[in-house]
């Protein structure tokens, strides 16, 4: 009869949820692990409009007619019509990298007889009150030019204005420029430039950036996307790519040197994002490099990050072309990783770190580690990965190479390159995975059993697909509660895996091509989704020490539908507990804290909670699911802490 009674008290609570006990062990006097520095960053790849249209501020779309198609994005508008006043002229032999310009031959002084207008990414996010600089590179022959250059709102009303007067220049190039200011605020407001006068006028590099970029810096980057990185103190970046380092082909591969230098001088590329999804095609999507290697690694000091460039190895993408680069012709490409060590931290003296100094940076960037590849795979990556490693160790021995474990994390290409690259030392193996969140919540084991020495591991891309969330397959709190989940055990093996990311960072609400991203923007607008406060979260608390947590001496890895990790944060004199409960109901635990003498009555409670699964946060609500802090009383020796259902929770206990 007691035994029966005992039952269905069980049973009545565990289906009721009335909180049960279940206790953590904490050892905190005997730490396992120190937690890198750079244990959580961020992965910035220009898709999804992440870069042109995106974080670089840049408003004109094909500002050097560069693109394809010359005139896309431009309207050219002629009351009456001239045949031949607006020309496309090319001049591929002086100007390899930048060879269109217009010639627009002016109407005389007929108002609106002649206009080029230019739609900007999906429009141009323009706000009230702000300043823009517009401006743009000519040659003339002779004086008589005026521009007359005007912001318009979607229903065709002038929202700001400038007039211009360029002086003649006798064929020369010269740039000229103009700041004004707009006075209404709009998401879709197109750039239009009305030519009027006498002569002839050569146009190129048209460009309108807002004066609010980041750092105020000019022909900078969107000020607000930049903050949300900065806020969550990554602690690396790793850029370009993704598979536009790979290109669809080797001549659209990812060359750095060709992204740095005046901007004009930088050749135009096709985004392989372009036309990789036919189900969401982007013809106008190209690569500018007005955000290029010089601005990342500048983007990188800025927020305290390590860069990790990933450059070519001599292979373009394996899904796509996989042309490979004959071995005995793979000199160029290792020389080009040398040349970027150089260029980063190379004294001012040297070839490189000139080039660096003359873009306004003579301190060096402090480069440390770079991927060779990204996801590539087979023996042909191999073979390749070894003669860059060999030649990059010979020359700077204790500089890291992060290499690829190809497109999955399971499976005989990823033994053959797991095993391979151990054989070969390598410093990091870079491991992707873009899963379901039950492949997260099972995985969240994966590194208890990875060897502890030798080469370490870096998550370099993950992220979890929560099936049927049409259309934009967004990232719900399903999703983010999956990763929350995985990643304590990430942190539990921070001695295994030194460096994880996220991916992909950015992604325009009219402009994307892959989701689920991390952060989504529109021309004016901003929201991190749920997998960005659990990144966030993660980063801000990374904390110095891994300690061990278990609970009926396990790690807590999924029983009573739970998770968790501990780490110490020896400078704030806290523990810091990251528990994720994934039952619809309330579970409460109880800590065990060993090897401090007292911790303090009071501690830090954020809750990052949802009690929908599907929900998201959007551009209209884009805190629908965001951290909330709050402070908890602790009694007893072993305090208890109320877990809210589909929850994330950091306590945060000072010792
Ligand atoms: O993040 C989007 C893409 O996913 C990356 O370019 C590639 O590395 C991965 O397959």
């Amino acid at each position: 009869m007691k035994q029966k009674l005992q039952i269905f008290i069980f049973l009545f609570l565990a289906h009721y949820g009335i909180a049960q006990d279940k206790t953590f062990v904490i050892r905190a006097g005997a730490p396992v692990a120190v937690v890198p520095s750079t244990m959580y960053g961020v992965f910035f790849e220009d898709i999804n409009m992440g870069a042109d249209g995106g974080i670089y501020a840049e408003l004109v779309k094909n500002r050097s007619f560069e693109f394809f198609k010359p005139l896309m994005g431009w309207k050219v508008e002629q009351n009456p019509f001239r045949e031949g006043a607006v020309l496309v002229l090319n001049r591929k032999e002086q100007n390899t990298a930048n060879p269109r310009f217009l010639r627009v031959a002016a109407p005389g002084n007929q108002q609106g007889a002649l206009s080029l207008t230019n739609e900007g990414f999906r429009g141009m996010g323009i706000k009230k009150d702000l300043h823009y600089d517009f401006s743009f590179m000519y040659a003339t022959q002779s004086s008589g030019i005026k521009l007359s250059v005007t912001l318009l709102n979607a229903k065709d009303r002038v929202i700001g204005s400038a007039a211009l007067a360029p002086p003649a220049t006798a064929g020369q190039w010269k740039k000229q420029e103009i700041r004004f200011i707009a006075n209404e605020t709009e998401e879709k407001a197109r750039l239009k430039i009305s030519v009027e006068g006498s002569g002839t006028i050569d146009l190129d590099m048209i460009s309108l950036f807002p004066e609010d970029t980041w750092k105020g810096r000019k022909g900078g980057m969107r000020a607000d996307m930049v903050q949300m990185l900065a806020d969550m103190k990554p602690g690396f970046i790793r850029f370009p790519g993704g598979c536009i380092v790979e290109g669809f082909d080797l001549s659209q591969r990812y060359q750095w040197k060709k992204t740095i230098g005046p901007i004009e001088e930088r050749q135009l590329l096709i985004n392989r994002w372009n036309f990789e999804f036919p189900h969401r095609s982007a013809p106008d999507y190209f690569q500018t490099f007005g955000l290029g290697f010089f601005e990342y690694f500048q983007l990188a000091a800025d927020v305290g990050a390590e860069p990790l460039p990933i450059l070519n190895c001599g292979m373009a993408c394996q899904f796509n072309s996989a042309e490979l680069v004959p071995l005995a012709e793979l000199d160029p490409y290792i020389q080009d990783a040398l040349d970027l060590i150089e260029f980063a931290n190379g004294p001012v003296t040297s070839t490189w770190g000139k080039i660096r100094a003359n873009m306004g940076h003579p301190e060096p960037f402090h480069l440390k580690m770079m991927g060779v590849g990204n996801e590539n795979w087979g023996p042909q990556y191999l073979e390749r990965l070894q003669l860059f490693q060999k030649a990059i160790k010979a020359k700077y021995p204790g500089f890291k190479i992060i290499a690829s474990s190809g497109t999955d994390p399971d499976g005989s290409r990823f033994d053959l390159l797991n095993k391979g690259l151990r054989a070969l030392n390598t410093d990091f193996i870079d491991e992707h995975y873009y899963r379901p969140p039950q492949w997260f919540f099972s995985n969240a084991k994966r590194y208890d059993q990875y060897p502890r020495s030798g080469t370490k591991v870096f998550a370099g891309e993950y992220a979890s697909h929560p099936a049927g969330v049409a259309p934009e397959k967004k990232n719900n709190w399903l999703a983010a509660l999956s990763v929350a989940a995985f990643l304590t055990g990430v942190e539990r093996n921070a001695a295994v895996v030194e460096m994880a990311s996220y991916a992909p960072l950015f992604a325009h609400t009219e402009g994307w091509q892959w989701s689920p991203d991390l952060i989504w923007v529109n021309n004016l607008k901003i929201f991190g989704t749920p997998d960005y406060y659990v990144q966030k979260l993660y980063a801000l608390n990374k904390g110095t020490k891994v300690v061990p947590l278990t609970m009926n001496n396990e790690v807590v890895a999924g029983q009573d539908s739970l998770y968790a990790s501990a780490v110490l944060d020896e400078p704030a004199h806290e523990i810091v507990i990251k528990i994720v409960n994934t039952l619809p109901r309330e579970q409460s635990v109880r800590l065990q804290l060993q090897g401090v003498k007292k911790i303090a009555s009071a501690a830090k409670l954020i809750r990052l909670q949802h009690d929908d699964l599907n929900g998201v946060n959007s551009i209209g609500n884009p805190r629908n699911i965001a951290p909330q802090e709050t402070v908890i009383r602790l009694s007893g020796k072993q305090p208890q802490v109320r877990l809210a259902p589909y929850s994330f929770n950091l306590v945060r206990l000072r010792y």
